[in-house]
């Protein structure tokens, strides 16, 4: 095995040295962070040097944390924020800005924390909020912010408001703060719509009354644990204002809204029309969402150092998306039209301009996602014949190589990194970690159960990270540890471990690094314009600035590069100037040759 540092055959002499560059600038940087304070009202970025003079989160990489998954210390195979703590270091290695946390409260776990019981405490299997805020603390000394994750839609059903609203009975004002209605038909034993739950089934459960007898029914988008509030009532937006100065004060420098575009319903309950107009929907992106997040938009600018506010907002119309995005609301959110495209340039291509489009006009910056907890992980997913993206496609055995895959997830981290504005990175795919067929018997996901057991679930991109090792739990759990880890690791993941490919320099590992490392130092990168060069329909070939070109090949056969530019970095051996197929490189282009009108990528007949 090549020693750290070292090279292999397939490593071209230009990775060694721009990593070496870039480790030292770093070095210097890191350096001089001053400590945070350790009191309340902390600041989102104490003693981060600010690269530009644009707000950080316009063109940050942000790494979500799946802290059950992401590092065990105590050994009870559950990962937790003593083993992020201890892994830190490895995240300032790797080049990200900040850590997306996905919720580390109070949960039964009936949805892997997104039924929170309690929101401004830890649940005990992650640690405690002392903790969480140590952890804060020792991120940004490590010049790393933290994002929260918000689950304003629904709460579990052990929170001590849906204890209460149970316990008070139909009528009651406890019930007002969700969605309680008789049954429809006879008796009321039809649920009150026909709507359709977000993990499949119906979105109604039928409640029993104190004195034994079928009740009401409550309103449910995700499973029955989670029951949604209801946003018209001024306690569930008192409390949630309550919640985000809660975290802004404990430095957390923005939060992550969770099912944002669902949160109001028609109080009417309608049925979903054939065909909905914009906004015409009982329960997806109604107009009134935008007073509640100009809401939260007061609250974030009222505190010190940028703090962002992050959308999980799920639409399929760009332009409707881009209404959370205007300048007195969000400030970002997820990018699923992207993420869910196949690995097909002209469907690419499309996306990436319509989503520069909606985004322009609103002055927001785009966001580049390539998975997350409840995706299929990239490297299985293009490596597949149908390499899109849908919850409703998932099925059990789809044929995949993850050779070819892998090999497109590297040539997609470097077309990702390479276009404005903000990237996130799921915790695993800098590792190149494949989808696992996690056994039967151990899944857990809702949404496998929901199915009728027809659909895997989200669990495959939940399992466990390899670490260190040649076997299970791959350093994920200490020696000694009193448990498994919770999902089983496949053995292959050998290959795999973190510490074996920081040794390796044509890793994914390092693959990562170093884009990270150019990213940051190229002025071209981040936010800013992007143009497209002249290229076969094949090949997305794009400037940004003077002085950077990132070159995909989408297509079956080898591309000419153009001459005289220098390779920064490419995700696949170029030979003889010609880009290998699934593969991107960035490049340098040669300032004597000015490229206009040659700005365009040879082999560009039309
Ligand atoms: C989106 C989250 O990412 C997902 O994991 C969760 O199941 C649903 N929202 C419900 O909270
Ligand atoms: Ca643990």
């Amino acid at each position: 095995m090549p020693t750290r540092g070292g090279r292999d055959r397939r490593t071209p002499d230009w990775i060694a040295q721009t990593r070496t560059d870039v480790t030292e600038r770093e070095l210097t940087a890191t350096t001089t962070i001053a400590r945070s304070p350790s009191v309340l009202q902390r600041p989102s970025d104490a003693g981060i040097p600010p690269r530009h003079d644009r707000p950080w989160w316009r063109d940050a990489v942000i790494y979500e944390v799946y802290v059950r998954s992401f590092a065990d210390a105590n050994g009870d195979g559950i990962g937790d924020l003593a083993g992020v703590r201890a892994r830190l270091p490895y995240l300032r290695d790797l080049g990200v800005d900040a850590i997306w946390f996905t919720p580390w409260y109070v949960s039964p776990m009936a949805d892997g924390g997104y039924d929170v019981a309690d929101y401004r405490a830890i649940d005990p299997a992650f640690g405690s909020l002392a903790e969480a805020e140590q952890l804060i603390a020792e991120a940004l000394e490590l010049g790393i912010r933290t994002i929260v994750d918000i689950v304003p839609n629904h709460v579990s059903d052990r929170h001590p408001w849906f204890v209460a609203a149970l316990a008070a009975g139909p009528g009651s004002p406890e019930r007002d703060r969700f969605w309680f209605r008789p049954g429809s038909g006879p008796d009321g034993s039809e649920p009150p719509t026909g709507w359709v739950s977000e993990f499949r089934g119906i979105p109604w459960t039928r409640t029993t009354d104190p004195d034994g007898r079928p009740g009401d029914w409550y309103l449910h988008l995700f499973t029955a644990e989670q029951p949604d509030l209801n946003w018209e009532h001024p306690d569930v937006r008192a409390e949630h204002e309550a919640i985000l100065r809660f975290w802004f004060d404990r430095g957390a420098a923005g939060v992550r809204i969770d099912s944002a575009a669902l949160l109001v319903k028609d109080p009417g309950m309608p049925e979903v029309p054939e065909d909905p107009a914009p906004g015409g929907h009982p329960i997806h992106d109604r107009d009134a969402l935008h007073d509640i997040y100009r809401e939260w938009r007061t609250i974030a600018d009222g505190y010190p150092g940028d703090r962002v506010l992050v959308g999980e907002v799920w639409l399929a119309d760009v332009d409707r998306f881009a209404r959370y995005l205007r300048p007195d609301e969000l400030h970002t959110a997820f990018n699923f039209d992207f993420m869910t495209q196949p690995w097909d340039a002209r469907r690419l291509r499309a996306s990436i301009d319509s989503t520069l489009a909606a985004h322009g006009p609103v002055d927001a910056p785009a966001t580049w996602v390539l998975s997350n907890h409840d995706v299929t992980r990239p490297v299985t997913r293009y490596g597949r014949q149908d390499s899109s993206f849908a919850f409703a496609r998932k099925r059990f055995g789809a044929p995949t190589d993850t050779t070819l895959g892998r090999r497109r997830a590297r040539a997609a981290a470097l077309l990702t990194a390479a276009l404005p504005g903000s990237l996130y990175i799921y915790q695993g795919d800098e590792l190149g970690l494949d989808e696992v067929d996690v056994p039967l018997d151990e899944i857990q996901d809702p949404m496998h159960a929901r199915s009728g057991g027809v659909d895997p679930g989200r669990d495959g991109c939940r399992v466990p990270l390899p670490w260190t090792g040649p076997s299970a739990p791959f350093g994920f759990s200490p020696r000694g540890a009193t448990a498994d880890a919770w999902l089983s690791q496949p053995a292959h993941w050998a290959e795999l471990t973190a510490s074996r490919q920081e040794s390796d320099p044509g890793s994914m590992l390092n693959l990562y690094r170093s884009a990270l490392r150019i990213r940051r130092a190229e002025p071209g990168l981040g936010d800013g314009p992007l143009e497209w060069l002249a290229s076969p329909p094949d090949i997305l070939a794009f400037a940004r600035g003077k002085d950077f070109i990132s070159i995909t090949n989408l297509s079956s056969a080898a591309t000419p590069l153009p001459p005289n530019g220098a390779i920064l970095l490419a995700s696949a051996e170029v030979s003889e100037g010609h880009l290998p197929p699934d593969a991107t490189v960035w490049l340098r282009p040669d300032r004597d040759e000015p490229t206009d009108p040659a700005r365009r990528v040879p082999g560009d007949d039309r």
